[in-house]
């Protein structure tokens, strides 16, 4: 589904509740070390829709995937740590069912009072999970009689809880999902402009897609992180040891083309911050982009790209953000990808970040709850702006059927 389209779903406002049994699919496939959720965000950020249904004295089964166990029981990757967070939240007891659907789910669900939330095991375990299958598609069928869907990082994955399923049941979309596809959605119809877009990360490779569909739409993009060598390259220009696709510089050359054709304003770094080794403490300067010297990498934009990229937020309407603009993840070069998200933060334009890790760098920062929205999508984020139809999204009921 596209953005043109994207606010005509269902909502759970558009459906009677009481005393159903409700199936919500979430998207808690969270960062984890060991048993201790890193980021927790994702189960924060379906609370209100679950709390919605629970206030309205639906009976409510959860269910997510959880990594990729790939059709077989993974001890680590039970669900028993979510439910136990999403209980925290609620302020109540999520119990767990002990399968995926079957027996267990169903006498579980069956045993739910009104405002009761329970959860299945994760839904992965299932091999029909992500083929789609019938049968699983039917089992889950059993155990509600509305399907949720607030799961919008996995839109994308035409699966048996994502799509499958709401051919079966009655299906809308949680207030995650319909706020994500309407903050999201604007950027690719009438935003606010200036609409600028900022595109970082390490990998071109990865960022195609949603380059050229925002080229197309965009009053400026700037690229940034390692991926801004592979377009240096592309001009002819050395990048010393930096990351560079060499794969990918004809794509780059392809794209420089492109936007001067249709007279976009694509942008790239002025400046980097460049090391002889990519390590916290690393001594560091600042060069044009021109000059990067041989033995030298570049980790971060420099403070003249920073200043320029700021004045472009400054002066938008709307900024689109995907991808950290250094290796933020050493703190000596989050320093572009801070000052920028600073300079945002302050800006008046309507602000949209996607993509996990840059999402979880503004979260470290402290800086995610001065941006409009940030997305809880990583590969469905940039789907979405790349303009194609996301299989979880389409199958939900139109608010004019
Ligand atoms: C994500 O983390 O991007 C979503 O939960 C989808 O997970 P997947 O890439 O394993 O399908
Ligand atoms: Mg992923």
């Amino acid at each position: 589904m596209t953005g043109a389209t994207a606010t005509a779903k269902r909502g759970i406002d558009d459906i009677q509740v009481g005393g159903r049994r409700v199936l919500v699919r979430v998207d808690f496939n969270v960062p984890m070390d060991g048993e201790r959720i890193v980021d927790d965000r994702r189960i924060q950020a379906a609370v209100p829709t679950i709390q919605a249904l629970r206030d309205r004295g639906g009976r409510v089964v959860v269910v997510t995937h959880f990594g990729r166990p790939k059709g077989k029981e993974v001890e680590s990757l039970r669900v028993a740590p979510l439910a136990a967070r999403l209980g925290e939240l609620l302020g109540i007891e999520v119990p767990v069912a002990a399968d995926s659907g079957g027996e267990a789910s169903r006498a579980l669900a069956d045993s739910l009072c009104h405002g009761d939330v329970c959860m299945l095991e994760n839904i992965r375990f299932d091999p029909d999970e992500e083929a789609n299958g019938e049968r699983l598609v039917g089992r889950l069928a059993l155990l509600a009689d509305l399907f949720v869907n607030d799961a919008f990082g996995a839109a994308h994955r035409a699966h048996a809880s994502t799509e499958g399923i709401a051919h079966r049941l009655p299906a809308v979309a949680g207030r995650l999902m319909q706020r994500e596809l309407e903050m999201l959605g604007s950027v690719l119809v009438s935003p606010q402009r200036p609409l600028v877009a900022i595109v970082g990360g390490a990998k071109i490779s990865s960022k195609l897609g949603v380059v050229r569909s925002l080229l197309s739409r965009v009053d400026t993009l700037w690229v940034g992180g390692a991926m801004a060598c592979t377009f240096y390259r592309a001009l002819g220009e050395e990048t010393g040891t930096s990351l560079v696709e060499p794969d990918q510089v004809d794509t780059a050359v392809s794209l420089l083309e492109e936007a001067r054709t249709n007279g976009a304003d694509l942008r790239l770094p002025v400046d980097m911050v460049v090391v002889a080794e990519p390590r916290a403490g690393a001594e560091s300067e600042a060069v044009a982009w021109k000059a990067i010297p041989p033995d030298r990498m570049a980790v971060d934009v420099g403070p003249d790209t920073v200043r320029q990229i700021a004045e472009s937020c400054a002066g938008a309407g709307t900024v689109v953000w995907n991808g950290p603009l250094g290796i933020y993840e050493i703190d000596d070069f989050a320093v572009g990808t801070r000052a920028v998200a600073e300079a945002l933060a302050a800006s008046g334009a309507t602000s949209i970040v996607g993509g996990g890790d840059l999402a979880a760098a503004l979260d470290q920062l402290g800086l995610a709850d001065r941006i409009t929205h940030v997305s809880t999508g990583g590969g469905a984020t940039l789907e979405f702006l790349e303009g194609r139809t996301l299989p979880g999204v389409a199958a939900l009921l139109d608010r004019d059927s």
